[in-house]
């Protein structure tokens, strides 16, 4: 791997910090073996154009990120090979090697395994603290656990008390939690037309009656969740107002002060799931802040940090904790807490913050490949995103490009998947580009999308009479 060049097209931002991105995803696609030797400071600086310390920056970042070592004689290597994981990602297909799976909202890969080891580390010193993780812990979470949630939430314009926090094993467990506290079997929930897939689970199992409403490119239409509240009692509305999944959505600040002013006139709670926020940067206050009285505001690391440690925050309004550590109790008793140990320990001392960071980066880079790919369809993907919706043009139908994607090797997921009710769904799919496991797979992947969708769909009714 002496050879090794890093790919930066789409990398903005610091070159160290794109070259140390770049070794990261390849890194984490598996590229790379374990003892790799990369090329020297000054032949990598040489192929790419740039001075030998910006190659030593970027060299001296991914050791700190612990992906690469370097000794005398040795020359620098790489450290972490990504294990062969079990991940959720298709193995079904026809030809399972060949299938780039773009169906699973992921963020992008990152190779923080060395950060963990490390951490692991530090806390395998102190057994004390290795007992408290080895036994039963308050439903709602330690009080560190709490602690940190609260910081978390403050990234996002949240000052809210620890004790107001409740810690579940991320955010689909945090939406349950929250439903399960407010409502009953039969209940009336409203939500986005187009909705997170999770919340149709979390219905079915609690029994919910779940009102998909329209939406514009804001989401939910103020107007519509106003007459379904005339129409008869609704306990939630459940939304996603930032980054919407999948439609990408962002409500505007005079959308969400509209949202929750209809919340109010009908007594609505608003269960608002923020997965998504950190990854962009600025954007409208958090819905709970225009109702806080009646808002759960769910969040959790698994887009921005890491999706396996399952943590997650919820803080309801005052006096809702503890029903909320109820339905943690029901549902799984706590939340593991040697993964919010981990967890609390890097919203601490700014690792969550720094990982953050690099998935941005990358997030952003594959958006801009992405868009680049598609240029000139009908593509709605803001900066942060990490899939993108498209808009099929005539006359294509989102289950024809599914099917034919997929014969091509490509899975990506048609709207149908994210529609509440039988309303008619637009023609569209959602392609996650954060689930490719490389930029060449993306590269690969949003070709073949993009020959399908510059050609004609199959005419396989034609022989239908
Ligand atoms: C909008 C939304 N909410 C919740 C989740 C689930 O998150 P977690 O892994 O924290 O349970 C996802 C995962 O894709 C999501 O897209």
């Amino acid at each position: 791997m002496t050879n090794w060049a890093p790919d930066l097209a789409g990398r903005s931002g610091p070159r160290y910090l794109a070259i140390a991105d770049a070794l990261a995803a390849d890194v984490a696609a598996g590229r790379f073996h374990a003892g790799d030797r990369l090329p020297t400071h000054r032949d990598l600086a040489w192929r790419m154009g740039v001075t030998v310390g910006t190659v030593s920056r970027a060299y001296a970042e991914a050791e700190r990120r612990g992906l690469i070592g370097g000794e005398v004689g040795r020359g620098t290597y790489v450290r972490a090979a990504t294990p062969d994981d079990d991940n959720l990602l298709r193995r079904d297909a026809d030809d399972p090697d060949n299938l780039i799976d773009l169906t699973f909202n992921f963020p992008p890969p990152a190779a923080e395994g060395a950060v963990l080891a490390k951490t692991l580390e530090d806390m395998a010193g102190d057994s004390a603290l290795l007992q408290s993780c080895l036994s039963y812990r308050p439903c709602a979470g330690a009080r560190a656990h709490r602690t940190a949630g609260a910081a978390w939430l403050a990234l996002s314009g949240l000052e809210i008390a620890p004790e107001r926090i409740v810690v579940t094993a991320g955010a689909q467990h945090g939406v349950l939690s929250a439903l399960a506290a407010l409502t009953r079997p039969g209940d009336r929930v409203a939500c986005e037309a187009l909705s997170y897939p999770g919340i149709k689970l979390i219905g079915r199992l609690l029994g919910l009656r779940l009102e998909g409403l329209p939406m514009d490119n804001e989401g939910v239409l103020p107007e519509a969740f106003d007459a379904l509240c005339r129409g008869g009692e609704v306990k939630a509305l459940y939304c996603t107002p930032t980054l919407q999944n999948p439609t990408t959505a962002t409500m505007s600040t005079a959308r969400r002060a509209a949202i929750a002013e209809v919340s109010r006139r009908h007594g609505v709670a608003m269960v608002e799931d923020d997965i998504m926020r950190l990854l962009t940067e600025g954007g409208p206050p958090p819905l709970a802040t225009f109702a806080p009285e009646l808002s759960y505001y769910v969040t959790s690391l698994s887009k921005t940090v890491a999706p396996g440690l399952r943590i997650g925050f919820v803080a309801g309004p005052e006096g809702a904790e503890d029903k909320l550590a109820a339905a943690v109790r029901t549902t799984c008793w706590m939340a593991t807490p040697l993964a919010i140990e981990v967890g609390a320990r890097w919203i601490a001392d700014g690792t969550a913050r720094r990982i953050l960071a690099t998935r941005r980066r990358e997030t952003i880079a594959r958006r801009a490949r992405a868009l680049a790919a598609l240029q000139g369809h009908d593509v709605d993907c803001p900066e942060g995103s990490l899939h993108l919706w498209l808009h099929l043009p005539d006359p294509w139908r989102a289950s024809a490009l599914v099917a034919e994607a997929q014969a091509r090797g490509v899975a990506i997921a048609p709207a149908e998947t994210f529609a509440v009710g039988r309303r008619d769904t637009p023609h569209a799919v959602r392609v996650c580009f954060g689930a490719a496991p490389d930029m060449a797979a993306l590269d690969r992947a949003l070709g073949t999308l993009n020959e399908l969708l510059d050609s004609e769909p199959p005419q396989s009714l034609a022989a239908v009479v």
